[in-house]
């Protein structure tokens, strides 16, 4: 009998997976191998590491290899370049498959919510046996099984979550680090932004069960996690027993063992007195906000229904600044919104300089079909656009410089991340404030906490040395 609760029909698909899996082993004497490629934000990472988490359950093997037996677009869709790199991939695997006929082809993501992709993957892309949406990621232990015993392409998108499934596998990319979804969706429809028409509406996750997950976390050797949601700060709201992103952040303050905690994204509308008070006292909160601004100009932070001014932004920043000082503040701005002028331009460059953001991720605004900006009349032009953002990103390298020489020579707590990709002798480290160091060092030294002296601030790093 199949189970109709949740999660135990999944585990009854993994169990059959696992059959499946063994016949696989027995035929071709080795076992199957999967390859993943996630798009996107902090999100897709953790839905990626979800789907991991069952493919390693049931005795796949990952590679880094898209020749794998079975391959998984985890895609994003907030700017249209993102789009386009997927096709891309999506093209050159038609060939690798021809390979490897038994080679099954997943694709999912925020893209897949979004009719118009997924006519196009049916008609161009006949090569892929199985699609689905950011809201039934859950399901993917009974989608892949079916995807395995069909020959026709299984697709499943659903409108609307209908559920949070708790206790199902998970894989982390890293053993000492993780996230931690806290809430799902959004509800603030910025007019340029598509997540709410993919993710859906915001949805929190009990406070208990967020606790639960951290606490197992730690005891397979977590030190460190990071609280994932559109909007942290309106965590709590729609449950049944309110409780404020303060509140829960105390919570999982008491966790023994636990040493560092993030968060993402802040929307500056809802960021509290009560969440800086906590940020203060807190002994385990990374000293780094991102406060995505989208833009300096009230005009257009208005026709974006960003819900605040430029006085208002500036307000909690330079408030954030006074009350947490030895925080980054790093932020998101959009360059070439419709409307915006040369002018309003100006205006963002402004805050920059009197917030002096240490990071900031500069966008050029990508018309999302279906959001209010697409359909507003003023588009700018990309010549224009291209301008724009090169003369604000310059100011954005001078302020990130200028704020990151302020460390230089001091000696800061560092958890070891990786090892250097360019370079074996060095390892990569990042501090509280969310800033990365290269230092001098070995493979097993990774996820532990050391000492290191900045020695010299690169702009988007520093090299270091390890004490
Ligand atoms: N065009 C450009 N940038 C966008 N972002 C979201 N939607 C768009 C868009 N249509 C940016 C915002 C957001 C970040 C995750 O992506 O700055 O904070
Ligand atoms: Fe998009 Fe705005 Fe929601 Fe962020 S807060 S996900 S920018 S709609």
């Amino acid at each position: 009998m199949i189970p109709n609760t949740e999660p135990e029909k999944q585990n009854y698909y993994i169990e059959k997976l696992h059959e499946l899996v063994d016949s696989f082993i027995e035929q071709k004497h080795r076992a199957p191998t999967f390859c993943i490629v996630t798009f996107g934000c902090q999100m897709n990472a953790r839905d990626s590491e979800k789907i991991t988490g069952i493919l390693n359950q049931i005795g796949y093997v990952e590679t880094l290899s898209e020749t794998a037996d079975f391959v998984l677009y985890n895609t994003c869709t907030v700017r249209d370049n993102a789009n386009q790199k997927v096709y891309g991939r999506l093209g050159a695997l038609q060939s690798k498959k021809k390979k490897n006929p038994n080679m099954k082809i997943a694709i999912c993501g925020c893209m897949m919510q979004e009719d118009s992709a997924v006519e196009k993957i049916k008609k161009s892309y006949r090569h892929v046996d199985l699609i689905f949406g950011t809201h039934n990621i859950y399901k993917f232990a009974e989608l892949f099984y079916l995807t395995l015993t069909n020959k026709r392409l299984v697709i499943d998108i659903w409108k609307e979550a209908d559920k949070i499934v708790e206790d199902l596998p998970v894989t982390r990319k890293y053993p000492f680090k993780s996230g931690i979804n806290i809430t799902f969706g959004c509800d603030n429809f910025c007019s340029y932004c598509i997540v709410p028409y993919v993710r859906g509406r915001e949805r929190s996750r009990l406070p208990q069960e967020i606790v639960k997950e951290i606490k197992n976390l730690v005891e397979d050797g977590v030190v460190e996690v990071m609280l994932l949601g559109q909007n942290v700060n309106s965590y709590g709201k729609n449950l049944e027993e309110s409780i404020t992103f303060a509140q829960l952040l105390q919570q999982v303050e008491q966790i023994e063992g636990l040493k560092r905690i993030r968060f993402m994204t802040s929307h500056p509308k809802d960021l509290s007195d009560e969440l800086i008070d906590v940020m203060k006292h807190s002994d385990k909160i990374c000293k780094h906000l991102h406060l995505p601004i989208q833009s300096g100009s009230t005009k257009i932070l208005d026709k974006m229904n960003r819900k605040y001014t430029k006085e208002k932004y500036l307000e909690l920043a330079l408030k954030i600044r006074k009350e947490l000082p030895d925080y980054s503040i790093s932020t998101d701005i959009i360059v070439g919104f419709p409307g915006e002028t040369k002018e309003d331009v100006l205006e963002t460059m402004d805050v920059i300089r009197q917030v002096e953001f240490d990071h900031a991720f500069t966008f050029m605004y990508s018309k999302r079909t279906g959001t209010p900006a697409a359909s507003m009349a003023d588009q700018v032009s990309n010549e224009e656009m291209k301008e724009h953002f090169d003369e604000l990103l310059n100011v954005v390298h001078e302020i990130s410089a200028k704020r990151s020489k302020r460390l230089e020579g001091t000696i800061e707590e560092v958890l070891v991340e990786d090892q250097n990709s360019h370079d074996d002798a060095l390892m990569t480290g990042k501090l509280s404030n969310n800033s990365i160091v290269h230092f001098a060092g070995d493979k097993s030294l990774i996820g532990r906490f050391v000492k290191v002296r900045l020695d010299e601030s690169k702009g988007f790093y520093y090299m270091g040395t390890m004490l």
